[in-house]
């Protein structure tokens, strides 16, 4: 037989009960192509089939919102009211149909809500808005409205749920010193910062049961005052500790993504997979890394040289969805690539407008656009 040319990419792995037939996985990529209220669209459903017959063990769906306060945009996802199962479950069908698992990430955006009056840990000036900080009922609240949206996921048919800790977003802003600055029991010392997206896990835990928990972990936020390795890795021994699936490593909020040094880092290919590496040191559970790891070879690199686990690809998997079929015959070359100068996703998506790659050749642009409403 054939020795396949990346190994370590094509070996399938057990994750808390579930088969992934390779260690390529679609990284959560918000592209504004939900109906404007937040339902799953028909251009969303051809989306995620298409991303699902690329070939990737799992597919993590966007962020969806676990309350319509916590919500990024218009257009962002929602699970925060059983209105919402039918929907989720077609996209969850149209995954699963390609033989792929779908996870689905549930998120509350804290103080980046698209809401006049935004919540946090605490009211610190973010982009001259100052959020609200949570009473200790509304965090209590909040921590039933996560447990509630991720049973949504379950009865919807997904394979498991993630949790949005990343980008800023409320999970991780109890985490930073910067945003957290709270004098009760969730502020303070990181074992009470951790304290909240913890209190999340287990009343998640306890009411799906068995039902795999998934993690997006901020690692760093590349801000002086922020969070970094030293705290983070704290939060990630405990989420092992408390049995997630997985823990998916990303750097960087809202705050940093805009700095130049920030801009000219997130250029660079592998430029989050050192921070993976650094998680994985510390846990056993799976690691999935991500950031630009636009070829096989240098996924194959990551794993060979157990840097992660698994290969999280978010533009590098939209702008060619070809990306697992190509690695397995060696075709490394004939990737598209998304161009480190280009941010045109990210723009439109912030805008609250649809997404769509100038990469894309006009066929797969026409299909993408026709479906847009
Ligand atoms: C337009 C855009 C939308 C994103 N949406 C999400 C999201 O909903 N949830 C999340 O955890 N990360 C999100 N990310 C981060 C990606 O999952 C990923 O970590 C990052 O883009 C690096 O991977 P890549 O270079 O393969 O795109 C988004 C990134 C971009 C550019
Ligand atoms: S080329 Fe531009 S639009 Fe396409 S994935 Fe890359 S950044 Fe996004």
């Amino acid at each position: 037989m054939k020795k396949p040319v990346y190994p370590n990419l094509f070996k399938p792995l057990k994750v808390d009960g579930l088969n992934f037939k390779n260690r390529i996985t679609m990284a959560p990529l918000y592209l504004g192509y939900a109906e404007s209220g937040g339902k799953v669209s028909p251009l969303m459903l051809y989306h995620y089939k298409l991303m699902a017959q690329s070939g990737a063990a799992l597919i993590v769906v966007e962020n969806s919102s676990i309350t319509p306060e916590g919500s990024g945009s218009p257009r962002t996802l929602r699970c925060d009211n059983d209105r919402y199962i039918n929907g989720l479950e077609r996209l969850a069908m149209a995954i699963n149909g390609e033989k792929t698992l779908a996870a689905l990430q549930v998120n509350h955006a804290g103080r980046f809500a698209y809401v006049d009056e935004p919540v946090a840990p605490s009211a610190v000036k973010t982009f001259g808005r100052t959020p609200r900080a949570l009473t200790k009922k509304e965090i209590t609240n909040i921590q039933k409205q996560y447990a509630k949206a991720c049973l949504r996921v379950k009865k919807a048919g997904f394979d498991l749920v993630e949790l949005h800790g990343g980008t800023g977003y409320l999970l991780s802003g109890f985490l930073s010193p910067r945003t957290n600055r709270r004098k009760d029991g969730y502020g303070g010392d990181i074992e009470n910062r951790i304290r909240f997206p913890l209190e999340v896990l287990k009343r998640v835990k306890d009411l799906v049961g068995d039902f795999p928990v998934g993690y997006r972990f901020l690692a760093d936020e590349w801000l002086p005052d922020g969070l970094h390795l030293d705290e983070s890795t704290v939060l990630a021994k405990a989420l092992e500790e408390n049995g997630v699936a997985y823990i998916s490593v990303m750097g960087g909020t809202y705050e940093s993504f805009l700095l130049p040094e920030i801009v000219r880092k997130s250029g660079k290919p592998g430029y989050m997979v050192s921070l993976a590496h650094a998680v994985k040191k510390e846990v056993r559970v799976p690691v999935i890394a991500a950031g630009r790891i636009s070829t096989p070879s240098r996924a194959e690199k990551i794993l060979k040289e157990k840097k992660a686990d698994l290969i999280g690809l978010a533009r590098m998997l939209w702008v060619d969805p070809e990306w697992p079929v190509k690695a397995k015959k060696g075709q490394d070359r004939s990737i598209v690539k998304c161009n480190p100068k280009c941010d045109a996703c990210t723009k439109l998506a912030t805008q609250g407008r649809p997404a769509f790659c100038p990469r894309w050749n006009k066929e797969h642009r026409e299909g993408y656009r026709e479906l847009f409403m």
